[in-house]
């Protein structure tokens, strides 16, 4: 068995799909992508068996916006008998050793019984495996994942330490911290995890840096810059949570976000505003190859329907806009855990 396994959000199966054919057929391989049975994972099989040690080396999951978790599928165990770990830990055995083994299931309604289910397993099946003298805390192997549809089977597949998400399910832990005034503040610092590395965190987002938040109220996005000592100009005509404007450093600007100029530049540009994701993508673009910041985190709300081809016109647009100028950009979107109908974009210039 050889196949690819993407984990995305419920309801979004055919963006998934379609953007991993797509992303094959540019490496000059076909295939067929299909959601897997109650949704939230799609798989893609290719034509030629001979294709995976190149879909190994070069799909990439950060080029992947619809997919949480990228997994090498290397076999299909269907489960008959009481003992599930058995079968399935002869079948993994000969691949591993491995740096970590989640049992998982689809981050939807019928997959939460399933998840409990494979919440139990999954140290009866680590334990199956060391007696078959697997490692299952390796330095530097791959994960195993174990794909459990339903109880009665499962997809057994890799996913490498540094094409991945570092997250079970492709879902990150994150608290909510009470004194941020939304739940929106989830997103951006859901954000700075899929986008920036620990140490890119470290160093774009400290004390002393600037930030601009457009569609900023009541301020949720705000509160995750200012909690770590950024200077905030927060621009919306609505109304800033007043606690967070006394207790942290920014500073409210009743402006229209598409209007708004800072008068220097500044690090950062975040954007959350409610609007066609064109108009927030021509936005974006003219910030960054105007030089009016270094780097942007910005949300694009997507249409009900032609999702993906919205997408792809957004990354259109901003190619555009940057093509204007000389200066190397990176550019990644990805569809969060804490994203509903929309993506979440990051823009930076590089060097
Ligand atoms: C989803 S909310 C932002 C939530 C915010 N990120 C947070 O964490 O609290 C969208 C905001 O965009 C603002 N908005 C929409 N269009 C705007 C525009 N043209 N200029 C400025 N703000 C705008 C709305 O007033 C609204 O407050």
């Amino acid at each position: 068995m050889n196949a690819l396994l993407l984990y995305c959000r419920a309801g979004f199966e055919q963006e998934c799909a379609q953007e991993i054919v797509d992303q094959v057929y540019a490496l000059g391989i076909e295939g067929e992508a299909e959601a897997l049975g109650g949704g939230g994972a799609v798989l893609f099989t290719p034509e030629s068996a001979q294709a995976m040690a190149r879909l190994r080396k070069h799909v990439r999951y950060d080029e992947l916006a619809f997919a949480r978790q990228l997994v090498f599928v290397f076999a299909h165990v269907e489960l008959s008998g009481r003992d599930r770990a058995g079968p399935i830990a002869e079948a993994a055995a000969r691949h591993g050793p491995y740096a970590a083994v989640w049992a998982e299931a689809a981050d939807t309604e019928t997959g939460k019984p399933v998840a409990a289910f494979a919440r139990k397993f999954e140290p009866h099946l680590v334990k199956a495996l060391e007696a078959r003298e697997v490692k299952c805390d390796a330095r530097r192997a791959p994960r195993l994942h174990v794909f459990f549809p339903d109880s009665g089977e499962a997809w057994l597949g890799v996913s490498d330490l540094d094409n991945g998400s570092p997250w079970p399910m492709g879902i990150p832990r994150l608290r909510f911290p009470r004194e941020a005034p939304s739940r929106s503040t989830m997103k951006l610092a859901e954000a700075f995890h899929a986008f920036l590395g620990h140490d890119d965190q470290q160093r774009l987002l400290k004390q002393g840096l600037r930030a601009v938040d457009l569609g900023a109220a009541p301020g949720g996005w705000s509160w995750q810059l200012a909690n770590r000592g950024i200077k905030v100009t927060a621009v919306d005509n609505g109304a800033m949570d007043r606690k967070l404007l006394a207790d942290y450093p920014v500073t409210h600007v009743r402006d229209d976000g598409f209007r708004y100029r800072p008068a220097k530049p500044v690090d950062w540009m975040v954007c959350d505003m409610v609007e066609s994701p064109s108009r927030i993508a021509q936005l974006v673009g003219k910030w960054l190859a105007q030089g009016w910041c270094r780097q942007c985190i910005f949300n694009l709300k997507l249409p009900m329907k032609r999702r993906y081809e919205e997408l792809q016109r957004c990354r259109a647009i901003l190619d555009a806009a940057l093509a204007q100028t000389d200066a190397p950009f990176r550019l990644h979107f990805k569809q969060l855990y804490h994203d509903r109908e929309e993506v979440t974009g990051y823009l930076c210039r590089e060097g």
